[in-house]
């Protein structure tokens, strides 16, 4: 998938003009894994309207995106963040680990193909500091057989599959509010890494 030119066409039904909801409930019902100071990276993320969010809960965020496109569209649309915009591709962030104490999935997980999804997993865990948390709003439903996509659909089996291996889950559910059209789709996790990895 050639990302940068979906967002050169303007062809991004992904993104919904506003950070998700799933994420303001979190906020709002979970802050023990959102708390403000700490640092925060949002992989695959667009526009950067969950990272705008994030600031906004006093958390810095960082917004990464391999499209540059996209992180243009992102500084025009959120220029009161300032330089928080990485261009860079996840699966090649070694020089950063244990950088950070949260990351925050949505919609990156679902435009990995499924047998990258281990690679994921474990590049997340590098980036995290110790005791640090992986929270994410996994689609479990897409609309379409999980071997098609952008999005590839996942279960909650498969996450835990993927993450129990490296991470112990803390806290799941499913949210009370979503995008329209998303309702019942989604499935929450939220993932400590061990203080000794
Ligand atoms: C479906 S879009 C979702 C964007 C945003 N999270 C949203 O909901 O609007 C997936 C995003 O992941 C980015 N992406 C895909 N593979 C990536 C990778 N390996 N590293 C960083 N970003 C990646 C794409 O460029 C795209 O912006």
């Amino acid at each position: 998938m050639d990302w940068n030119e979906r967002y050169n066409n303007d062809d991004i039904p992904w993104d919904k003009g506003a950070g998700t909801p799933v994420l303001a409930e979190l906020l709002r019902i979970v802050p023990q894994y959102f708390q403000s100071g700490i640092n925060a990276l949002v992989p695959g993320c667009g526009l950067g309207h969950d990272v705008k969010m994030i600031h906004e809960a006093g958390i810095k965020a960082i917004g990464l995106d391999v499209s540059e496109t996209a992180l243009k569209m992102a500084r025009e649309a959120h220029p009161e963040l300032g330089d928080v915009w990485l261009m860079d591709d996840l699966f090649k962030m070694q020089d950063q680990a244990e950088t950070y104490d949260l990351v925050w999935e949505h919609t990156c997980y679902c435009a990995i193909p499924r047998e990258m999804r281990n690679s994921y997993a474990d590049i997340v865990f590098e980036l995290l500091k110790p005791n640090a948390y992986f929270a994410g709003v996994f689609f479990t439903d897409t609309g379409q057989p999980p071997e098609e996509g952008p999005p590839f659909s996942t279960t909650r089996a498969e996450v835990f599959e993927n993450f129990d291996r490296l991470f112990h889950l803390v806290w799941e559910g499913k949210p009370s509010q979503s995008y329209p059209g998303r309702e019942n789709c989604e499935w929450v996790m939220v993932w400590r890494k061990p203080i000794h990895g």
